[in-house]
């Protein structure tokens, strides 16, 4: 993903749903200045301390209303994120309102491989999954890990919702056997 975002210097980065900041981490690694934002005090608190550098600002707030002005960031990326936003179609326009014109929007989300390994890969994510992270943690955690990737749109589908959001120029890359999605676009 931060190979996609191809930063430069001088950027300033939204990192949405930021988590415990492993992607804001890869970033600010690159140079680049970054604010992570999360719904998730504990979640922001972890990332800060592993991310203790001045380049990166920690935010507390949801992605349905970033707390920031029109035009602030040149770029925004959201790794395993979006999925976990329901109203997706207003997260992403309000994604489009905080970036500014000419913007890169590079996310990395979950995806339901097609073809053969579809199957399998259904019941890796209905059985395995949950049962082998059941013995280690919390298992329901990983039940709706599995669902909400079933329910996720497909790849063309998410293209679409993220041209009518206001991006432009939408590009997918298929990881993985297509279990995961690079999805870019620009602000037009
Ligand atoms: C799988 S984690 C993201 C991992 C993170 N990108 C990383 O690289 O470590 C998903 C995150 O989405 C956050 N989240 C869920 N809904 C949100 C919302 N509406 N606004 C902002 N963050 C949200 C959760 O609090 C959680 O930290």
């Amino acid at each position: 993903m931060v190979n996609e975002l191809d930063p430069v210097a001088g950027d300033l980065v939204l990192d949405l749903a930021t988590g415990t900041g492993d992607s804001a981490k890869a970033i600010v690694r690159k140079g680049i200045r970054v604010v992570g934002l999360d719904i998730s005090l504990e979640m922001l608190k972890l990332a800060r301390k592993k991310i203790p550098d001045d380049s990166y600002q920690a935010l507390s707030g949801s992605a349905y209303a970033v707390p920031v002005r029109a035009e602030t960031f040149s770029a925004v990326t959201c790794a395993f994120g979006i999925r976990n936003m329901p109203e997706t179609p207003k997260a992403l326009k309000e994604i489009c309102r905080v970036m500014k014109k000419g913007g890169r929007l590079v996310l990395l989300e979950f995806s339901m491989p097609a073809g053969f390994i579809n199957g399998p890969y259904v019941f890796y994510l209905r059985k395995v999954l949950p049962f082998i992270a059941g013995l280690f943690s919390d298992r329901e955690a990983y039940d709706f890990l599995g669902e909400s990737i079933e329910k996720f749109y497909r790849p063309d589908e998410f293209s679409q919702i993220i041209i009518d959001a206001g991006f432009s120029k939408c590009e997918k890359r298929r990881l993985s056997l297509g279990c995961v999605y690079i999805h870019k676009a620009y602000k037009g």
